[in-house]
């Protein structure tokens, strides 16, 4: 029996469907409730409202659950790899040897990029923030690939810009830091795989051999799992709302890029290094800063911390925090901002604050500290988020195509001025 919720407005009801999902999740289906009672919903932030439905990702924030199309987020960052992460995310199952060997060669063999981006990459400065130099590079894929533009392209044709992206995005990555550093370009290796040919193009030197660090590669490998996707978050919804205007995908995922760079959502991992390296240079004083973080004069937020779904521990920040003690053990790193990211933790876990609040360590409070082990640079860092990110993006946008969703247009509720008459200049 479908269950229904019923509204009482100005004395007249109404009565509106409910609907549950597999993980008995249930929404007030609002589809009629302007044309029945002229009414609309305003929810700034969207904090309780639903854009989709949809079946590539669960989490469940009070109990700390994260899942990819059912498969335990745990089990896929012990178990799997990136690649097959990718492939499970965009077609919704695991793949069999013979898909997973054919989807991994594919990318291999779409890894160089046409000799003109270089172009496009030289107009950028040095200090270019690597971001901005990668989502450039993303929409200029529509230049490259003007089919791309056409909305009624076949399924095949939407799979093959699919492997470009999953198989450039490292490349673009790669070449971003070479701007910044002002060093030259490395082409990909179809020899290694997808962690260590990034590495290799990030790190190599004309002058000197290079030899990627199998530590470092799996524990890059992990993170990117962990980063993959996470339902309907900022840069998602963006992606979603960008594609629902049949933009391209390439345009879709640019506009993905741009929105996670915000130091709230995916640039909060270079934020929390940031902070993290302040409160070292200013004496390493966590309580200070944690009384910084609930002064209500103070805009200093602790970043990495809270999560607008997660109201417990967000799981992939357990699994970060504990590969950042393997990793930095087996590379024999001793970082000091890990001791001051732990002793803070420790503290805001036992403030009354951050209790009342559900303020938990976020999936960026500690992959900062990682990455900075496996020698990225900080304003890599949210970059190697998008990179992670990507095939999640690639999976919603594909599902809100498939389902036909209509274009996205948030309703208002306007309080600006009323009608008046237009007033000639010499009469202000
Ligand atoms: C990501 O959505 C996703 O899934 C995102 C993500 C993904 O995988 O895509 O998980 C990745 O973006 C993780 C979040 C990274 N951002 C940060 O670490 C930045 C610091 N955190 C926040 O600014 C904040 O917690 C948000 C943006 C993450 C969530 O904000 P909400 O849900 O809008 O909550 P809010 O800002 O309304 O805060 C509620 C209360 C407020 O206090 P009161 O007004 O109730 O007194 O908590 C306080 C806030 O001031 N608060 C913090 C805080 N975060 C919230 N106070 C101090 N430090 C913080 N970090």
């Amino acid at each position: 029996m479908s269950e229904s919720a019923k509204l009482s407005f100005k004395g007249q009801d109404y009565e509106f469907p409910v609907i549950t999902g597999t993980e008995n999740e249930s929404a007030i289906d609002i589809a009629k409730l302007r044309a029945s009672s002229g009414l609309i919903t305003l929810d700034p932030g969207y904090k309780n409202t639903g854009a989709t439905k949809s079946a590539i990702t669960f989490l469940d924030g009070e109990e700390g659950i994260l899942r990819y199309r059912g498969y335990r987020i745990e089990d896929l960052a012990e178990k799997s790899t990136f690649l097959e992460v990718s492939y499970l995310l965009i077609y919704g199952e695991l793949p069999t040897q013979a898909q997973y060997e054919d989807f991994s060669k594919e990318i291999t063999h779409h890894t160089l990029v046409h000799e003109d981006i270089k172009k496009i990459l030289e107009g950028f400065p040095s200090n270019a923030h690597p971001m901005g130099v990668l989502s450039s590079m993303i929409c200029a894929l529509t230049a490259f690939y003007p089919d791309s533009l056409n909305p009624n392209r076949t399924e095949e044709e939407i799979n093959l810009s699919i492997v470009r992206l999953i198989a450039k995005m490292p490349t673009f990555a790669a070449w971003a830091y070479k701007n910044e550093m002002g060093h030259p370009v490395n082409y990909p290796d179809n020899s290694l795989d997808y962690c260590s040919n990034f590495l290799k193009m990030m790190f190599a030197l004309p002058a000197e051999k290079y030899d990627v660090d199998p530590v470092v590669s799996a524990a890059l490998d992990k993170l990117l799992i962990l980063h993959a996707d996470h339902e309907q978050n900022c840069s998602t919804s963006t992606v979603r709302i960008v594609g629902s205007s049949q933009a391209s995908i390439y345009a879709s995922i640019s506009a993905g890029i741009n929105a996670l760079w915000g130091p709230l959502h995916g640039g909060a991992n270079q934020s929390v290094i940031e902070m993290l390296e302040a409160i070292k240079a200013d004496g390493g004083d966590a309580k200070k800063y944690l009384d910084k973080a609930k002064d209500k004069n103070d805009p200093f937020r602790l970043m990495g911390f809270g999560h607008r779904v997660y109201k417990n521990f967000d799981p992939r920040a357990k699994i970060i925090k504990k590969a950042a003690d393997d990793v930095l053990e087996k590379l024999g790193v001793n970082d000091p901002v890990l001791e001051i990211a732990k002793e803070l933790e420790h503290a805001a876990l036992n403030d009354q604050y951050f209790i009342d609040r559900q303020l938990y360590p976020n999936v960026d409070f500690y992959s900062g500290i990682i990455y900075r082990a496996l020698g990225i640079p900080t304003d890599m860092f949210t970059v190697m988020f998008a990179l992670g990110r990507l095939p999640g993006w690639i999976a919603q946008w594909k599902e809100m195509r498939e389902n036909g969703e209509p274009i996205g247009r948030p309703r208002q509720v306007y309080t600006g001025a009323n009608e008046r008459d237009y007033v000639s200049m010499n009469k202000r």
